[in-house]
């Protein structure tokens, strides 16, 4: 059976119905939106009135339908570029395209349409994004609110939903009553329940058995295979990461690093910064000087004796 999508109207930015065609998935589906970040900047302001830069340049497209894993240490960035990415924050600074539109051009209403239906972002954190005194099934139906009746038919039932993520039992159970693996399957099922075009999920495997992580990357990567969906993902997990034909590397704020098909590359971000894989950092700390010498396709990068 097939996940099922909501087929696009056509619209126009600022106002109305959100709907613009994608890449293809399966003949018929409505395919993915891609993403693109043009020196992404956030700031958080604290209740002290600090400002925090949570992101200090990011550079990053995203073609529509790809598949991608972001990774990188605490506090890197990855869950506030996520959010950004769903529309759910603004960036300080910088441009978030969703496949050719503009975020900041968007107004509110267009927004809020677009999360409603095409852009699905599961936030870090399984409760945050549940009803947690409603049931399963209640939580599956809100998500799809914004949906026609006809698109309502369309795609999958909350039951065949359920069942892939292991919840069949837990149709009508009251998400309070519900553990955190249990709500993190449940949230991703939300996300999924109308067949976006982008899926955003931060750490959506945390809490997870084996069999149950397992579970939640075949419904992702289901929703690539069969509607085209654009698939971004925040993991810490190695395992999961391996899924992914590509990883985003953050670090500091930036991309750091890159994966793609088994190979990793550093990413050289806005004004040359180029970070070293985390393997050597600790032998070449901050402040330490190097000779940067261009050899063909190569740089060499060098530690003069006396400052070594
Ligand atoms: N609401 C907020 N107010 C102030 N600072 C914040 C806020 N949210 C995040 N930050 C700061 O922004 C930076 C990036 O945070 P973010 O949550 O994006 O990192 P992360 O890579 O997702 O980390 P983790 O792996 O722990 O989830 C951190 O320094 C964090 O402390
Ligand atoms: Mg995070």
């Amino acid at each position: 059976m097939s996940l099922g999508y909501v087929a696009p109207s056509g619209g126009r930015a600022g106002d109305g119905d959100p709907g613009a065609p994608g890449a293809p998935g399966a003949p018929g589906a409505p395919g993915g939106l891609g993403v693109r970040c043009e020196g992404v900047v956030h700031l958080y302001r604290t209740f002290e009135g600090h400002d925090v830069v949570a992101l200090q340049g990011v550079d990053l497209e995203i073609d529509a339908g790809e598949r991608v894993a972001f990774l990188g240490p605490s506090g890197s960035g990855k869950s506030t570029l996520l959010a950004l990415l769903g529309g759910i924050q603004r960036p300080s600074a910088g441009r978030i395209f969703l496949g050719d539109e503009e975020v900041s051009r968007m107004g509110e209403r267009y927004l809020a349409r677009l999360r409603a239906r095409r852009v699905s972002t599961m936030l870090q954190g399984a409760s945050r994004n549940l009803l947690t005194y409603a049931t399963a099934r209640q939580n599956l139906g809100f998500a799809r609110l914004a949906l026609s009746a006809r698109e309502r038919r369309e795609v999958l039932p909350e039951e065949e939903l359920l069942r892939m993520v292991g919840l069949a039992q837990q149709l009508d159970q009251v998400v309070a009553t519900m553990s955190g693996g249990q709500r993190q399957r449940l949230a991703l099922a939300c996300a999924a329940s109308t067949g976006p075009q982008l899926l955003l999920a931060d750490e959506p495997t945390s809490q997870l058995s084996h069999e149950d992580r397992d579970h939640v990357l075949t419904l992702l990567h289901r929703l690539g295979d069969d509607l085209g969906t654009t698939v971004v993902v925040v993991t810490h997990q190695p395992e999961v990461a391996a899924t992914f034909p590509r990883t985003v590397t953050m670090k500091g704020g930036r991309v750091g690093a890159e994966g793609r098909d088994g190979s990793e590359y550093a990413v050289v971000g806005a004004e040359g910064v180029l970070h070293l894989p985390s393997h050597l950092a600790a032998e070449w700390p901050a402040g330490t000087l190097v000779r940067i010498e261009p050899e063909e396709r190569r740089l060499v990068v060098s530690r003069p004796e006396d400052h070594s």
